[in-house]
């Protein structure tokens, strides 16, 4: 597999915390199901991080890793287009999550978000842990091991693929270096003179250290502004500022697609822990009840009071299922008190079903067979782990450790 191959794949994860809802398949299982078209997809169930934060109740992991693997093949992902598989059945995401762990600053773990967030919000769990700090390095492994070039995710993990990023840039500047390319290297920045030299290394360690790109534009135009140095010693500077060795681990991207986010029922965004949800596989009876008491505008407190879309939770979802015609029908309507909030959530109603119908029912098949799921799965385990396998065998190397 070549690195340009390598990125071309496409690798994501999610935890397994609870049954999934339209929030999931509106956000990002739609978006999955599209890439699979396009890419060597690879889709898992990231066990360990539900772990990192359910490590006193992990009894509730198990059943959500298979009731999310069946919401994954309701919601279309299909076995013969996508690997899927569970973070765990593939131990070499921990030997690399540990050679990793080597290598990354504690700054740039204290210094993720989510870290702080996290803590702050779940504070009926203890989160001071070793392995709650390493969360982004877990994840980082996940995407390294791989090499995979594109990883969809929500903007609230960007701050963890741009830390994998990082991770990757440092371990091919520590471990990717050929023999005599450092001495070349060096050789050429003595010829700008001392001055610049010093500039050169400062802004270099600047990008090579934390990142900082700003540091990396200056000294491409520092390298820019030399007169006296030869072409090859020019591209020995270029290639020098960003690691210059071999590339071991690509640094991956963060695959962002413009999702429609569903409101909750309540018009806050929709998730498991404030009771605002329509499952993936929800009843239809449910689905109707729910969305007959879902919140409107509260200025509509009777029907003869007219309303605003633009204040509506329901329109919200009207903008994600219904045609121009039943949106023009809601704007003119409930501006002018014609119609009801009952009337109006009824083609919505309609719609939800709709769409679900051909989800329950792959659901159903699937359920009925749990030996065909556990199969679909342990498939995925087997290409995962031959991919993780070969990775592996190059960072051991890099990192000197295939002594026998
Ligand atoms: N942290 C991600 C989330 O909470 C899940 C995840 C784990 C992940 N490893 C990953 C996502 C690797 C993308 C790639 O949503
Ligand atoms: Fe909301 Fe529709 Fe009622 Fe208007 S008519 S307030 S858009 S539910």
């Amino acid at each position: 597999m070549s690195l340009l191959e390598a990125q071309k794949r496409v690798l994501s994860g999610m935890r397994p915390t609870g049954n999934l809802h339209l929030g999931h398949y509106h956000g990002v299982l739609k978006n999955w199901a599209r890439l699979q078209h396009e890419y060597d997809c690879m889709f898992f169930v990231a066990d360990w991080h539900a772990l990192t934060t359910h490590y006193e109740n992990p009894e509730v992991i198990e059943e959500n890793v298979w009731s999310m693997v069946i919401d994954w093949l309701a919601a279309g992902i299909n076995p013969g287009s996508a690997s899927m598989f569970i973070q765990s059945k593939v131990p070499e995401h921990a030997e690399l999550h540990l050679l990793l762990s080597m290598i990354t600053p504690l700054g740039w773990l204290e210094r993720v978000p989510s870290y702080k967030d996290q803590q702050s919000k779940l504070t009926d769990r203890d989160l001071t842990t070793y392995g709650f700090l390493g969360y982004p390095v877990l994840q980082g492994a996940d995407i390294l091991i791989y090499k995979a070039g594109q990883v969809p995710v929500g903007g609230d993990q960007v701050p963890h693929v741009e830390m994998t990023r990082e991770v990757a840039r440092r371990f091919n500047h520590i471990f990717g270096r050929d023999s005599g390319y450092e001495e070349l290297a060096q050789e050429a920045i003595k010829k700008m003179g001392r001055k610049h030299a010093k500039m050169y290394r400062q802004l270099r360690r600047e990008f090579q250290e934390k990142g900082n790109h700003e540091a990396l534009e200056k000294a491409q135009a520092l390298i820019q502004e030399q007169q006296n140095i030869s072409l090859g010693d020019r591209d020995r500077l270029f290639g020098y500022l960003e690691g210059g060795g071999k590339v071991i681990l690509p640094e991956p991207q963060a695959l962002l697609t413009e999702t429609a986010v569903v409101p909750g029922l309540d018009g806050a965004k929709m998730s498991k822990s404030y009771g605002n949800t329509i499952a993936l596989r929800e009843a239809p009876e449910s689905v109707e009840k729910k969305v007959r008491t879902m919140t409107t505008d509260p200025a509509r407190v009777r029907r003869t009071d007219p309303g605003d879309p633009d204040k509506c939770p329901v329109f919200k979802w009207h903008i994600i299922y219904s045609d121009k015609d039943v949106r023009d029908w809601v704007q003119a309507g409930c501006t002018t008190a014609g119609i009801g909030c009952i009337d109006c959530k009824k083609p919505l109603i309609d719609s939800i079903i709709k769409e679900q119908q051909p989800m329950l029912e792959r659901a159903e098949q699937y359920e009925n067979n749990p030996d065909l799921v556990r199969s679909i799965v342990a498939e995925g385990c087997e290409k995962a782990r031959t991919i993780a396998r070969a990775t592996l065998e190059d960072v051991r190397q890099a990192m000197g450790l295939n002594y026998r």
